[in-house]
C-alpha cells in the first residue's frame, strides 16, 4: 500500500541500465553531470545555449533580491518562436509535432509546419480580440489539438495563460477565472469521457455568470455535441468563424526572460488555491534540460505522456518540453481502461512510443487485469519508462518494470510540483534504480533532508525535503499574493530554502525516498486536491454546518476524502443524503474529488484558536496515537 511507507526504503533490490540504454544516453555519467551541475551559472548558461534568442541574456542568475531569483536577466526571447517557428526551417517542417488520438480512435496529426499556421492565425485572431501582452487568457478545454494551439497563440503575443482543468467543475473554474481576471476563455462542445460526452459548454455556462471579467468565449467544435451558443450576443464564437481569414504569419512578441509565461492553480494547505506563476526563458530551459536527460529524447523518439494538459506535467511535458526538443508528442483523449483496459498498450503498438510517462494510479489500476492486456501488443518500441504524481509501490513498479518495460526499459521516478516547474529529483536512464525511490536531485539541483530547525538530518531519518538553491524553472510569485508566497515556501526555515511540503528520507547511497505531504492536501489519483476547497464545498450544502476531511488510504487512487460533518439541527445522514453530497461536492469540484466515506459527527477536534485539527482525525483513523493535544480545545 501507497501510505504504508515502511516498505519503502526496506526495499534492497537495484536495477541496472542495458547496454543500449547505456550507449544511446545523452548523460553517460550521472555523477559526473551532478558534480557538473554545481557550477550553477555555468551549467543553467550552457543549457541556455539550446534556444534562439532575439538577444542573449546578462545574467544567468540574478539573486540580489531572494526568494524573488531571476534567470537570465537582460535576454528577449519568445517560447512559441523556440518550440514550433524555429523547427520549420529544418527537417522537422514535416515531421508531424502533435499526434492526436482519442478513445474512438480518431486521429489528427499536425505536423509543425500545420502548427506553425494554426498557431499563427490563433495569435493574430486573439489581438483582434483585443488581447494584448500581460492580458490573461483561460482554457476550460479537453485534450484537444485546439488546447496546445492556444496556449502557444498566447505566448505567440505574450498574453499569460491560466488552463482550468476540464476535470474540474463549476465552483473551482469560477474561482480560478475571477482570481485570474480572465478576459477570453475557451471551452468546447465537450469530451469524450467513456463513451459518452461531457459537455463543458455547460458547465462554462453556469460558470461564466459568475465571472464579470469575461469579455469573449471562444467555442472549440472536438465532439459534435450539439450546444447552445448565441454568436448573436458578440460575446460567443466558434473557434473556427474567430481565425476564419487570419492570415498565417504572425510576428513573435520579443519576451523579456522574466515576463510572465503562465499562471496555473494548485491546491494548497488552505484558503483557496494558488496562482503559481512561471515565466518565460528559465522555464524554458529547466523543461526542456529535464526532459532531454531524464527520457534520453532523440530525434526519432515518439513521446507519450499521459497526463492532462490542465495540469502541470501536462504542461511541461506534453506540450512545452517536447515542442522545444522537436519531438512528437502524442496527446490522448480518454481514459486507460475504454474502451478497455488494452487501449493505452495498443496505441503504443499502433504509432511505436518509445517513451512513456505515466502516474502510479493508472499503473495500479492497469495491474489488476495482470498480463492479459500487456501481452495482446507489441509493446517493443519503449525505450524508458516514467511515472510522476506520488510515490510508487514497489510491487506497481515491478509490475509496470516487467509487463510494460519488458525488463528492458528503465523506470525513470520523477518527483516535482507545480511550483517546480521541472523535475528536482529523479534518476537518469543510466541510473542504477531502486523500486520506490525516485533517486537522486537533477544536476544543478540541492536537495536535502532538514529537521524542523532547518538542519539537515542523518541518513536514514525522515524529515522535511527542501530545496537549498534556485534553479530556473522555479515558480517566481503566488499571482497578487507575494505575501503567501513568502509565508507558505520560504519562512519556515532560517536562510532562504524552499520548503517542498514533502516529507522524505535519503538511504546509505543518499537516495531519496517520498512520503508524502507534510501539509493538508489531498493526492487523489496523483490529482492534487486542498483539504480547504473541499470542506467549503460540503459547507455550501445546506445541510451541513461545518466539515473536515482527510485523506482515506486506496488502493488504487492513493487516498480519498473521508469527511467529518456536523449537520444542521435534525438532519440525519442517510443513504439519501450521502448520495445528495457527494453529487454536490462532485458538482461544485468536479470528478477529481472522490468521496470515499462521509460520517456525522457532533463535535470536530479544535484547536483554542479554532483550527480545525485534522492531524487528530488522521491519527484515530490510522489507529495511531495521537499524539500531542496539548492545544486542543476539549
Ligand atoms: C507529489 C505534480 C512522490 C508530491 C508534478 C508533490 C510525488 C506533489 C512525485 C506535487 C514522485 C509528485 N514521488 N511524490 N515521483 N511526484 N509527487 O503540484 O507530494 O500536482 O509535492 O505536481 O506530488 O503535485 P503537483
Amino acid at each position: 500500500m501507497l501510505h504504508d511507507t515502511s516498505v519503502l526504503m526496506d526495499e534492497k533490490r537495484v536495477f541496472e541500465p542495458n547496454e543500449e540504454v547505456k550507449k544511446r544516453a545523452h548523460v553517460k555519467d550521472w555523477e559526473a553531470e551532478i558534480e557538473k551541475g554545481k557550477d550553477l551559472e555555468k551549467y543553467w548558461g550552457e543549457k541556455a545555449e539550446q534556444f534562439e534568442w532575439f538577444k542573449k541574456w546578462d545574467k544567468v542568475l540574478d539573486d540580489s533580491n531572494k526568494p524573488f531569483y531571476k534567470w537570465f536577466t537582460g535576454g528577449k526571447i519568445n517560447l512559441a518562436y523556440n518550440a514550433v517557428d524555429r523547427w520549420i526551417e529544418t527537417e522537422k517542417r514535416n515531421q508531424i509535432a502533435i499526434l492526436y488520438v482519442n478513445e474512438r480512435g480518431h486521429e489528427r496529426k499536425l505536423t509543425y509546419y500545420e502548427l506553425y499556421l494554426e498557431v499563427n492565425k490563433l495569435a493574430n485572431a486573439l489581438k483582434n480580440l483585443g488581447v494584448k501582452k500581460g492580458d490573461t487568457v483561460s482554457m476550460y478545454l479537453p485534450m484537444c489539438p485546439e488546447l496546445l494551439i492556444a496556449m502557444l497563440a498566447c505566448n505567440k503575443i505574450g498574453a499569460v495563460h491560466s488552463v482550468v482543468y476540464s476535470g474540474l467543475s463549476v465552483g473551482a473554474v469560477v474561482d480560478r477565472m475571477n482570481d485570474a481576471k480572465v478576459k477570453v476563455l475557451f471551452t468546447a462542445d465537450g469530451t469524450f469521457r467513456r463513451g459518452k460526452i461531457i459537455d463543458l459548454k455547460k458547465i462554462s455556462d453556469e460558470a461564466v455568470k459568475m465571472c464579470p471579467t469575461i469579455e469573449t468565449i471562444v467555442v472549440v467544435k472536438n465532439t459534435g455535441n450539439p450546444i447552445e451558443i448565441s454568436e448573436i450576443s458578440g460575446r460567443e464564437i466558434y473557434y473556427d468563424r474567430l481565425i476564419e481569414g487570419e492570415p498565417s504569419e504572425c510576428e513573435a512578441e520579443k519576451m523579456d526572460a522574466e515576463d510572465p509565461l503562465f499562471m496555473l492553480y494548485t491546491s494548497g494547505s488552505t484558503g483557496k488555491p494558488k496562482g503559481v506563476l512561471h515565466t518565460t526563458a528559465g522555464y524554458m530551459v529547466g523543461v526542456a534540460t529535464t526532459l532531454k536527460y531524464i527520457f534520453d529524447i532523440h530525434p526519432d523518439d515518439l513521446w507519450w505522456c499521459t497526463a492532462d494538459i490542465g495540469w502541470i506535467t501536462g504542461h511541461s511535458y506534453i506540450i512545452y518540453g517536447p515542442l522545444l526538443l522537436g519531438t512528437t508528442t502524442v496527446v490522448y483523449e480518454g481514459a486507460p481502461d475504454y474502451p478497455d483496459p488494452g487501449i493505452w498498450w495498443k496505441v503504443v503498438e499502433k504509432y511505436g512510443v518509445t517513451k512513456f510517462y505515466t502516474a502510479p494510479t493508472a499503473i495500479r489500476h492497469l495491474m489488476r487485469f495482470g498480463n492479459k492486456y500487456t501481452n495482446l501488443y507489441n509493446l517493443n518500441s519503449l525505450k524508458i519508462l516514467g511515472t510522476v504524481g506520488e510515490s510508487i509501490n514497489p510491487e506497481a513498479w515491478i509490475w509496470y518494470y516487467k509487463n510494460v518495460g519488458k525488463d528492458n526499459c528503465p523506470i525513470v521516478d520523477t518527483w516535482w510540483q507545480t511550483e517546480t516547474g521541472m523535475h528536482l529529483i529523479s534518476p537518469l536512464p543510466v541510473s542504477p534504480l531502486k523500486p520506490g525511490s525516485a533517486t537522486k536531485a537533477f544536476p544543478g539541483i540541492d536537495a536535502q533532508v532538514v529537521d524542523e530547525d532547518g538542519k539537515e538530518v542523518p541518513l536514514g531519518k525522515g524529515g522535511y525535503l527542501v530545496i537549498k538553491t534556485p534553479w530556473p524553472s522555479m515558480f517566481r510569485t503566488l499571482y497578487q499574493d507575494k505575501e503567501r508566497f513568502l509565508e507558505v515556501y520560504w519562512k519556515d526555515f532560517p536562510g532562504c530554502i524552499y520548503k517542498s511540503g514533502d516529507m522524505a528520507r535519503q538511504d546509505e547511497d543518499g537516495y531519496f525516498w517520498l512520503q508524502g505531504r507534510s501539509d493538508d492536501v489531498l493526492k487523489i489519483s496523483g490529482h492534487r486536491i486542498g483539504t480547504a476547497e473541499v470542506e467549503s464545498a460540503f459547507v455550501s450544502h445546506l445541510a451541513v454546518v461545518e466539515a473536515a476531511v482527510i485523506g482515506k488510504d486506496d488502493p488504487i487512487k492513493g487516498e480519498v476524502i473521508k469527511a467529518f460533518l456536523i449537520l444542521k439541527e435534525g438532519k440525519k445522514l442517510d443513504s439519501q443524503l450521502i448520495d445528495e453530497l457527494k453529487r454536490h461536492v462532485r458538482h461544485e469540484l468536479g470528478p477529481v474529488a472522490v468521496v470515499g466515506e462521509i460520517v456525522q459527527v457532533q463535535t470536530l477536534p479544535k484547536t483554542r484558536s479554532g483550527k480545525i485539527m485534522r492531524r487528530v482525525l488522521r491519527a484515530r483513523e490510522k489507529g495511531e496515537d495521537v499524539g500531542d493535544t496539548s492545544t486542543l480545545e476539549e
